[in-house]
């Protein structure tokens, strides 16, 4: 009990968001292998979650479209009758205002090359194209009912875009969540898996991510996401990057998300299925360390399993 009493940090459900996908055109659930526990959402099963998680207390969700079909300006991300923008009026529908939707904004899940962003002639991001599109992403996740965008794309000046956009079609109430310090990591390796995405020609995103090596480049980052109208940022992965966290905590004021991305979840997960560890107690202990190191919200798609736990 005491221990309890002079604990320096509480872990709770409040501070989970629960990443979720939403896949347009199946019938059934596709469980995703490499993240287990974790599927591809039809529209009705996410519903049934979303009810789920909100029962459980969960305030929040992020949510992940994977569209029929891909093409090379990734149409479907701010289609009206895109997959995100479908479920989006369907959840606003069903929860009102007792949960946060969250929708990620990107290219990725949409372009048939699976970069963030559109391509130029030579095969290389074009960031100031890639912002127009941005911009009218935000737009229709914002008609759509979205509480909060959440631009992961890394592309200069995108913060900015986004909030111009908002503000134009008078969505001042309309929150960014910026993935302002988004590293190129290893860890994402599931994550494609789990939106259908396969980067053109084997390629990577060190051109637009971070590099790992480098700490301070991260505050300058997250510095040019508040200025250009980020409410809140994040920093993603999380359990390799605790002093990103911890340093931005110390420096910033406004909240600091942190994103336990795929590849964490699956490295506890698959220990665990082979029974090298305890799961729920390493997920518990990496989570709670993540909140010591400063995050106020952490993303984590065992958000459910902690709610349980935690109850
Ligand atoms: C980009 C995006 C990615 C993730 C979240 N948003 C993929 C990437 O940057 O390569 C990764 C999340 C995870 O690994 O769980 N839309």
């Amino acid at each position: 009990m005491l221990r309890r009493l002079v604990a320096e940090t509480h872990l709770g459900v409040d501070d989970l968001i629960a990443p979720l996908f939403v896949r347009e055109g199946i019938e059934e659930p596709h469980p995703v292998v490499s993240m287990p526990g974790v599927v591809q959402h039809t529209r009705a099963s996410l519903r049934a979650e979303v009810a789920r998680l909100t029962s459980l207390g969960i305030g929040a969700v992020m949510l992940f479209g994977v569209p029929e079909h891909k093409d090379a300006r990734g149409s479907g991300a701010d289609d009206p009758d895109g997959i995100v923008q479908v479920a989006l009026r369907e959840l606003r529908d069903d929860v009102g205002d007792s949960m946060i939707l969250m929708a990620d904004l990107c290219l990725d899940e949409y372009t048939d090359h699976g970069h963030c962003g559109l391509l130029d002639a030579s095969g290389g991001v074009d960031n100031d194209a890639t912002l127009q599109r941005y911009a009218a992403i935000a737009r229709a996740q914002a008609a759509a009912g979205a509480d909060v965008v959440a631009p992961s794309g890394m592309m200069d000046g995108q913060v900015a875009a986004i909030r111009d956009a908002l503000d134009d079609a008078a969505r001042t109430d309309v929150v960014i969540l910026a993935y302002a310090a988004k590293y190129a990591s290893a860890h994402y390796g599931p994550f494609r898996d789990a939106v259908d995405v396969e980067i053109a020609g084997g390629g990577d995103r060190r051109a637009y991510q971070q590099d790992p090596r480098n700490a301070r480049e991260a505050l300058v980052e997250i510095r040019a996401d508040i200025d250009e109208g980020a409410d809140i940022v994040m920093v993603k992965p999380a359990l390799a990057y605790l002093d990103i966290i911890h340093a931005a905590r110390a420096a910033f004021d406004v909240p600091i998300a942190a994103y336990q991305v795929s590849g964490e979840y699956a490295m506890v997960r698959a220990a665990a299925e082979r029974g090298f560890i305890d799961g729920d107690a390493v997920m518990a202990e990496q989570l709670g360390s993540i909140k010591r190191a400063g995050a106020d919200l952490i993303l984590t798609y065992a958000a459910a399993d902690m709610a349980e736990a935690l109850a």
